[in-house]
């Protein structure tokens, strides 16, 4: 497509004043500005992205005739990327079970069934983008469900609101009941077919998408890694190494992998934009295995607490240059907002921690839901992040939203303090707005 010419662009410039954190690129660190400006514009494709973020003294002056809409006190964030959410189980959140095997089969496999149903599978991605956008999430890497009839349902409500999205067909050709049990052959033809119907159409991206190793045939995972290979630039997820008894089910199942995580390594599908979710039953060889791949972990820490999967190693996945991110994992994760995840992270953080110290810092919690997520989707500059030429995806927040979080904010003397209020006390009560490509959602 031709760049638009001058004329046609879309987006007028426009700036906010207001509290604004943004992360460095090399380092991660925050960087905030008390009293920040944030000026949104047209890049040379008419997009909107972000043409200058810093103190606003620093700034006004450049931006003579620019309106600038004054949020003070409110705190301008970048939007916050879920690494890891299946929109189908938006009516499964709470669903009590022993564990991951029997949540499968008695509640996620018969609610998915539903979404053969278009119409019905429409009406729940509308809900769950609107649940997103009040959580302040602009990103998500979603599940869909079988059917492709859901990917097209997720992917027409995702572009008709500007939103930059990631999400694919689940292939699961065996030990899955009628009704999401898909055939080995048809499953890639459809897989390709939604590939070429969506990929980097708009802001959309697509993701092959195996359910786990243990419900798909070797044939199904040796096509979708000859996809992966023909289509480089779509990304691949799927879960690995939550719980015990799925790890022990993978090991009968593919004797001659080497690991759970090995498993998708046989079938070329461990490789940059490749994400896991939870990661939790690895090994050393393993974790050098994801960071060598360049593949990354979806963290999602209120889904493991939930169905007791167990404690994501922060301290072992660092050690071998693991790239991760935060994720809700709903339905099995119990909550849309990245303030619960990060407080649940921070526990998880504390549960394998040997040193002293802090386990995460708030500025390293919010990092890995909104820059360092994008990282692992190989989306760092584009979003997740407010420095310049990253696309206008954010949120303004209240940090007075409710009694306690004004009590407690106002004796904040740090950003740490603050960015911690928050995290601790704070949910979609504190989402004041959510802009994604310029536009308030
Ligand atoms: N493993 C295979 N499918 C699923 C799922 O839907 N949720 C979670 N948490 N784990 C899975
Ligand atoms: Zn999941």
């Amino acid at each position: 497509m031709l760049p638009r010419a001058p004329s046609d662009k879309l987006a007028p410039m426009k700036a906010y004043r207001a509290r604004l954190l943004r992360f460095d690129d090399a380092s991660g660190q925050p960087l905030y500005d008390d009293d920040g400006l944030l000026v949104i514009g047209p890049d040379a494709q008419g997009r909107a992205v972000v043409r200058a973020a810093g103190a606003h003294a620093a700034l006004i002056d450049r931006y003579p005739g620019v309106a600038v809409e004054d949020l003070r006190p409110f705190l301008i964030a970048p939007g916050f990327v879920d690494l890891h959410i299946h929109y189908p189980q938006t009516d499964v959140i709470g669903a009590p079970a022993a564990g991951l095997l029997p949540w499968l089969e008695n509640y996620t496999f018969p609610h998915e069934a539903r979404f053969a149903d278009p119409v019905y599978a429409r009406g729940v991605a509308e809900f769950f983008l609107d649940e997103l956008a009040r959580n302040g999430v602009t990103t998500a890497l979603t599940f869909a469900t079988s059917h492709p009839s859901s990917v097209n349902a997720m992917f027409e409500a995702a572009q008709a609101r500007g939103l930059r999205f990631i999400t694919g067909k689940v292939l699961q050709d065996r030990h899955s009941p009628d009704g999401v049990r898909d055939d080995t052959e048809q499953s890639l033809i459809d897989t390709e077919a939604l590939i070429q119907r969506w990929h980097g159409v708009d802001r959309l991206g697509y993701a092959i998408t195996p359910r786990f190793a243990p419900t798909s045939t070797p044939a199904q995972l040796r096509g979708a890694g000859e996809l992966a290979a023909k289509y480089p630039s779509v990304w691949i997820q799927s879960h690995v190494a939550e719980n015990l008894d799925e790890v022990r089910w993978a090991a009968e199942l593919f004797p001659d992998s080497r690991s759970y995580l090995g498993v998708y390594d046989d079938f070329g599908l461990l490789r940059e934009c490749a994400i896991y979710a939870h990661c939790i039953h690895l090994d050393r060889a393993d974790r050098e295995h994801m960071a060598r791949a360049g593949a990354a972990a979806a963290v999602s820490p209120t889904s493991n607490q939930f169905l007791g999967s167990g404690f994501f190693d922060y301290q072992a996945a660092d050690a071998a240059g693991m790239r991760y991110g935060l994720a809700s994992d709903v339905g099995g994760g119990t909550s849309f907002s990245p303030f619960r995840t990060m407080l649940a992270a921070y526990v998880v953080g504390r549960e394998g921690q040997t040193k002293p110290g802090l386990s995460l810092t708030p500025g390293q919690l919010w990092w890995q839901h909104t820059a360092g997520a994008a990282r692992a989707l190989g989306l760092d500059g584009v979003v997740g992040n407010l420095l310049p030429g990253c696309e206008a995806d954010f949120v303004v927040l209240d940090p007075q939203a409710t009694p306690l979080l004004a009590r407690k904010t106002a004796q904040a003397d740090s950003l740490d303090e603050l960015l911690f209020a928050l995290i601790v006390l704070g949910d979609d009560r504190v989402v004041q707005r959510t802009v994604v490509a310029g536009q308030s959602r």
